[in-house]
């Protein structure tokens, strides 16, 4: 995707460009290797010293160009910690990451990140929470708002660009939050816990709408997700952290066709085994079996 901010006919193109679902023939688009991030702990009272906590510990992992990855873990696993890193908000202890085989040096336009909170300006409307970053790096006020008006349609918002955030549902709020970091054309959109406030309806819907999207976009998409069901159903593939020290367990293959938006997939056979493993490796504790299948695993989706 072109990460150009500043032509309104690139959004248009890319809505008409379906991308293929398998992305394993795809080149990487990034590579974590032996990532490990550590730190500080302040000293309890009484005591001179701190300590280091290791938040991720040896995550080595590649992601394809256009993939859609869901990353689940316990709390405490290191799930932020790992899209901060990818972000460029912070660099890891050690370890490397590389993104179209260049290391992460800070933030760029090339990533957009949706936190779970909202996080939209409450002064402005839904049209120029969207189009505020795009005039801030200097895009024409008419054009920004153009093509903040493109992604807006996007998101299922058409009606809603003169509303303020107060006046919006949490829904909304996230799919403005959503159409913010799209209208950049990130060549790869990270999301953390992007639906986690939302009721079961919505999420539903916005699961749904953020599939189109990804597929008529190519974004790669990194989603974190404490829902099992929500990172099987979005995901290709399914990355489970580990806790004390986050480390990657296994990555699961989800083999799923996701071209038809009516089909009920949550009851495809598939869904369900895929679900239950993913279960399954979240409620073991690191045995060797784990260990076994996450080489099974991830060997098998390349
Ligand atoms: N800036 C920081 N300074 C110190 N410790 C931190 C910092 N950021 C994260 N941690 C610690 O690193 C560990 C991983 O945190 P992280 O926020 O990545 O977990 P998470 O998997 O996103 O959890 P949750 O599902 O609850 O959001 C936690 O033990 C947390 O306390
Ligand atoms: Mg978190």
């Amino acid at each position: 995707m072109s990460t150009t901010t500043t032509t309104t006919g690139a959004a248009t193109d890319l809505l008409a460009r379906p991308t293929s679902f398998s992305t394993a023939q795809r080149p990487v688009k990034i590579r974590l290797d032996r990532v490990t991030q550590t730190f500080p702990v302040r000293p309890e009272a009484g005591h001179r010293h701190g300590t280091t906590l290791t938040a991720l510990q040896d995550v080595t992992l590649e992601i394809h160009d256009g993939e859609f990855l869901a990353l689940v873990g316990p709390s405490g696993s290191g799930k932020s910690t790992l899209l901060d890193l990818l972000g460029g908000l912070t660099a890891p202890t050690s370890g490397r990451i590389l993104i179209d085989g260049n290391p992460v040096s800070g933030t760029g336009h090339d990533r957009g990140i949706v936190f779970q909170q909202y996080a939209l300006l409450p002064w402005k409307t839904a049209l120029d929470n969207i189009a505020f970053g795009l005039t801030s790096t200097g895009a024409p006020r008419r054009e920004a708002r153009e093509r903040a008006r493109t992604y807006l349609d996007l998101v299922g918002l058409s009606g809603f660009a003169d509303r303020y955030p107060h006046e919006l549902s949490g829904g909304m709020k996230q799919r403005v939050a959503i159409a913010r970091s799209l209208v950049y054309e990130p060549d790869i959109l990270l999301m953390d816990e992007p639906f986690g406030a939302l009721d079961a309806q919505t999420r539903e819907r916005l699961q749904a709408e953020l599939l189109g999207i990804w597929q008529h976009t190519g974004t790669t998409v990194v989603f974190i997700t404490h829902s099992i069901e929500e990172a099987v159903f979005l995901g290709q593939r399914v990355a489970v952290l580990d806790t004390r020290p986050g480390r990657l367990k296994t990555v699961v293959r989800v083999d799923l066709d996701r071209s038809d938006p009516t089909a009920d997939i949550r009851s495809d056979p598939a869904f369900v085994a895929a679900r239950h493993h993913v279960w399954e490796l979240l409620h073991s504790s690191g045995s060797a079996a784990v260990d076994q299948e996450s080489h099974r695993t991830e060997g098998s989706t390349r």
